[in-house]
């Protein structure tokens, strides 16, 4: 496969603007969003309520002709309630499949930390395997699914939090702030006309940009980018870094090495280039290390962050020239 550079400009600045069309700002959200996709991985969405995460993982799978489904997780959810089960048929006289709500390829995990452990590890096995198993029998997920996973703030009573092994699977955490005073004065118009951005996603304005089968093609397209052997090393020295770092208690591990030098090439191509920068690796090194990453509790207390550790860290590392 070339590397298209024009192909893919037009496919980006396409889904770009049909993305825009509901989604007011959050650039690099939708960046971060698009990263997961184009690599084949899953990522974990954070932000208050209403910061439109339903209505982006929903856009995007409209734009890139990916099915879109949501599960709403809590305390009684049953692994069963997303893989599905085999139901008697009275008339067929045998068991038929009824397939759960995985069995799409953009999934909305709300609230994953509601859940305990075993459905927990039921989506995650799916999210690994891309199949699920029901009774014994595995049936594949689709090729492009994608788990977009929400949680709950952790002091809420109640919850379970995900395991440091669980969250080292989501290939990054994109976080959703609130609008700027510009972009909630767009909004607040909207809201008030007949274009807000809930009605222009039902209304049919927002296009199609590639199928689902396509995915593929723009992945292959990664492949092309050219990481030389200093990014590489910079990449593995940042993530080293996390380990070594007194504030921390759990650095990354090698599948944070991992994502990090796919996100960056990822990066590359969202900003239309063939080879990868410095700048892709500084770009995705917090997305990709933050939820990773767990302070030492007196660090904690003293006030320190997980995000300024990072920073601290790019500012240590000698960036290769
Ligand atoms: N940046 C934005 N662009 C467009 N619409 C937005 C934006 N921010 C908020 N909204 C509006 O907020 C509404 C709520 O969005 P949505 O339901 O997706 O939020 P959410 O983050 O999923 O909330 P919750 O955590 O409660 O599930 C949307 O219908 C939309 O009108
Ligand atoms: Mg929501």
């Amino acid at each position: 496969m070339q590397f298209d550079t024009d192909y893919l400009k037009d496919v980006l600045t396409q889904i770009r603007a049909e993305v825009g069309k509901v989604i007011i700002g959050q650039s690099h959200v939708i960046d971060q969003a698009l990263t997961a996709i184009f690599t084949n991985h899953h990522a974990l969405v954070e932000g208050v309520p209403g910061v439109a995460k339903t209505l982006l993982v929903r856009t995007l799978a409209r734009v890139l002709g990916c099915d879109f489904a949501r599960i709403q997780f809590t305390p009684d959810l049953m692994p069963a309630d997303i893989t599905g089960t085999n139901v008697f048929n009275l008339q067929r006289g045998e068991f038929v499949l009824v397939k759960g709500p995985i069995f799409t390829t953009f999934l909305l995990a709300d609230e994953i930390n509601r859940s305990p452990a075993k459905t927990q590890s039921a989506l995650l096995q799916a999210m690994q395997e891309r199949a699920v198993t029901i009774d014994r029998t595995t049936y594949p997920l689709s090729p492009n699914f994608t788990v977009f996973a929400t949680q709950n703030p952790v002091e809420y009573e109640g919850t379970y939090p995900l395991p440091e092994a669980q969250k080292d699977r989501f290939m990054l955490k994109i976080i959703m702030e609130c609008p700027s005073r510009e972009e909630e004065l767009d909004l607040a118009r909207r809201m008030l006309g007949t274009d807000s951005p809930e009605e222009t996603l039902a209304s049919g304005a927002v296009k199609q940009v590639i199928t689902d089968g396509l995915l593929t093609h723009l992945r292959a397209c990664l492949r092309e980018v050219t990481v030389q052997e200093q990014i590489i090393s910079y990449v593995v020295d940042i993530v080293r870094k996390t380990r070594q770092h007194n504030g921390i208690l759990v650095g990354g591990g090698p599948r944070a090495t991992q994502a990090l030098l796919l996100a960056s090439r990822a990066s590359a191509i969202l900003n239309m280039r063939s080879f990868v920068i410095p700048d892709d690796v500084k770009e995705m090194a917090r997305p990709v290390l933050e939820h990773r990453l767990v302070l030492r509790p007196e660090y904690e207390i003293e006030g320190l962050t997980i995000a300024e550790v990072i920073a601290q860290i790019l500012q240590e590392v000698p960036v290769p020239r």
